[in-house]
């Protein structure tokens, strides 16, 4: 209908999708066999590309979710592996008028079974030097997310090797966050790495958290962790108080509806305090997260918000707007979105 036709036709910036979460189930198969690597034999989901499709569609929690997702992202080896699912990400997004993309990668599990980091940033900086070419439109950056599972050491020996290798100073990178579980990993225990990133000279901080955690992560996060936005951070609406301070400190939140929907933190978009977040002045965008999985792109997260709030045009353009504020591009940039 029209209003599809104008969300499709609408410039949206996308600031939370995983890489690793564009793997497909297609894709997985196909990864697996040219790169020998074997799949668990105990696991039926794992016996056909029908059969993990409709695994996904059960998803129960986001560590039921993560465990796949980790499993899958193994069969990534070489750069052009790197290369080839970013393009292809890229180009789906550009084909649904994505003008600015902040990508996210977990550099530890790939570093932890020998894929180096090197070896993911230069396939995904192919891809992104052959976007400049082909999808000139789009603007295309990258954000190393520390994963929650692993131990802190961990973390601390990734974003060292990563502070090293210049990326962030050079802009290949545009700033630095943290994934995979939340539930018992309160933002405390990460101080001492978002300090040595703080140092560094990283201004551009970022964590999921009220995701499935409780708003106090979310505002535990802003006090002892620094961070400019939040993941997700859907249970922020919990703390009224809190509300007011992310609008205050224009703190955007990067909500992924259909994501919240599958992993089963709300029963249904509508459930989703997205009204409350706009008529308060929180910054937020509508994001995709892992698009592979969770059955929606970019476009098809925003239909689903129209469809739950219905939202006027000019609410729509506030969004949009909104969306480019928030977003981690140069001020040149950003003016040229608006
Ligand atoms: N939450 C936490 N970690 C993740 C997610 C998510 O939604 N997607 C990929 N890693
Ligand atoms: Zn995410």
């Amino acid at each position: 209908d029209k209003l599809h036709h104008f969300l499709h036709a609408l410039p949206k910036c996308e600031h939370h999708v995983h890489i690793e979460g564009t793997i497909s189930p297609e894709l997985l198969f196909s990864l697996a066999a040219k790169n020998s690597i074997s799949l668990p034999q105990d696991d039926p989901a794992f016996g056909s590309v029908s059969a993990l499709e409709a695994r996904y569609k059960v998803f129960t929690s986001l560590d039921d979710f993560l465990h796949y997702y980790f499993i899958s992202m193994s069969c990534l080896i070489t750069a052009s592996d790197f290369e080839d699912l970013t393009y292809n990400y890229l180009s789906h997004a550009h084909g649904q008028n994505v003008h600015h993309a902040e990508i996210f990668f977990d550099p530890q599990p790939h570093m932890s079974r020998g894929v180096s980091y090197q070896t993911i940033i230069a396939g995904m900086d192919a891809a992104r030097m052959r976007a400049a070419v082909d999808l000139p439109k789009l603007s295309i950056e990258f954000i190393p997310c520390l994963v929650r599972h692993l131990p802190v050491p961990a973390a601390h020996d990734m974003l060292a090797e990563v502070i090293s290798s210049g990326h962030f100073a050079d802009g290949t990178l545009a700033g630095f966050g943290m994934s995979s579980t939340e539930i018992a990993k309160h933002p405390s225990l990460y101080t001492s790495v978002y300090e040595t990133a703080k140092a560094a000279g990283i201004t551009n901080l970022t964590a999921h958290y009220g995701e499935e955690g409780p708003a106090e992560y979310v505002r535990d996060a802003l006090s002892l962790l620094s961070v400019r936005r939040i993941d997700h951070g859907r249970r922020s609406a919990e703390d009224p108080d809190l509300v007011r301070k992310l609008a205050e400190t224009s703190t955007m939140l990067t909500l992924c509806p259909i994501s919240n929907v599958v992993l089963k933190g709300v029963e249904r978009v509508q459930d989703l305090p997205i009204r409350e977040f706009l008529d308060a002045g929180v910054l937020f965008s509508i994001n995709s997260d892992d698009p592979a999985y969770f059955g929606g792109y970019i476009l098809e997260n925003y239909c689903a918000v129209q469809e739950a709030f219905g939202f006027t045009m000019n609410e729509w353009e506030t969004i949009a707007t909104r969306s480019i504020r928030g977003s981690w591009c140069s001020v040149e940039r950003k003016e040229a979105l608006l």
